[in-house]
């Protein structure tokens, strides 16, 4: 579905937010593999604070570090950027150190991460679980969806690519709570391609045949997966996501952003409305960006950039002096 460009959205934003995840990227990298989840996590939160609060926009964190009695820098509702007179209204979605236990163990996929969309473009994604289901692009809408059984998705795809579904590839991250959707996915004959951690990184590796991944499934945080329909929505595929509720208080957080069909399965363009940036930098290697390297004197860095309204997507290096 065509995408309008947003006037709000300026074209220089979009460089803009590279330097934002950059910020975050490098103070998390400096804490990799120092097995201190919390220091990587708030180095990252600060440094991306910082990096917004000299950009001139009105931004308006909706997805962020929690709420605002639970954490003191980009808590959900907090402004940022200079907000002076005029300037375009923005919200956020962020989440300055995607992977906190992969930084802290030095591995694979740590990423620092946002999407911003017009007010009211993004899901106000209460911190609960979500089920997740994306594949790539390329396919027809709806051949798969969280209506139908692990079984009857991965030969819908196997299906559409012309493919027996031993020849499909499904990611799924490593919990105890998937070991009967892993059995069931194996009983297909499939490959099923465990994550430890990082699940944005797994639903926007769909997106890029070199990772093999056909289908991503299985249930993470809900406000990643808001960022990573941000992706698709830029670079194409489908995403379905349905909030999952453990108790009474989930739901309770849940009505109070808003949310009032507590079974309701949200399609891509229900997560993320019109147009949207999405940009990540690489803290650690990964499928989708090589980590922050140190070299003598400098440091460097990988980010992915992209809009929904142009589907451009620009990969920046960055070399770092100071
Ligand atoms: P953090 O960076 O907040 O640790 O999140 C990592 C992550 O793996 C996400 O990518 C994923 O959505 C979520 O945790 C899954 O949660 P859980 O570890 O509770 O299964």
């Amino acid at each position: 579905m065509a995408v309008k460009a947003s006037k709000a959205l300026d074209r220089v934003l979009v460089l803009e937010m590279v330097r934002v995840t950059e910020a975050a990227a490098i103070a998390a990298s400096k804490l990799v593999g120092r097995g201190d989840e919390k220091a990587a996590d708030a180095a990252a939160v600060e440094a991306m604070r910082g990096a917004f609060n000299e950009l001139d926009f009105d931004g308006t964190v909706v997805i962020g570090e929690g709420e605002r009695d639970e954490a003191p820098m980009l808590y959900i509702g907090e402004k940022v950027g200079k907000c002076s007179p005029g300037a375009p209204k923005i919200d956020i979605a962020l989440d300055p150190l995607e992977g906190t236990t992969l930084t802290a163990k030095a591995s694979p996929n740590a990423l620092a991460v946002l999407a911003i969309a017009e007010e009211g473009g993004l899901l106000n994604a209460p911190d609960v679980y979500m089920e997740k289901l994306a594949i790539g692009p390329g396919y027809e809408r709806g051949i798969v969806s969280l209506t139908k059984t692990p079984t009857e998705n991965v030969c819908a795809i196997a299906k559409a690519k012309g493919v027996r579904p031993d020849q499909i590839i499904a990611c799924v991250l490593d919990r105890p709570r998937h070991d009967k959707m892993i059995a069931e996915l194996r009983a297909t004959g499939c490959g099923v391609m465990l994550i430890p951690d990082g699940d944005v990184a797994g639903v926007i590796a769909v997106t890029d045949p070199d990772t093999t991944i056909d289908i991503y499934m299985g249930s993470g945080g809900a406000p990643e997966g808001v960022l990573a329909a941000a992706a698709l929505a830029c670079v194409g595929g489908y995403f379905e996501g349905k909030l999952l509720f453990r108790n009474d208080d989930e739901r309770a957080r849940a009505k109070k952003w808003g949310v009032t069909d507590l079974d309701r399965i949200y399609q891509l363009e229900d997560l993320v409305k019109g147009d949207a940036i999405f940009a990540a930098t690489g803290v650690t290697d990964g499928s989708l960006l090589k980590g922050v390297k140190r070299r003598k004197g400098m440091m460097t860095t990988e980010s992915i950039v992209m809009r929904a309204s142009s589907g451009t997507v620009r990969r920046v290096s960055g070399e770092h002096r100071r």
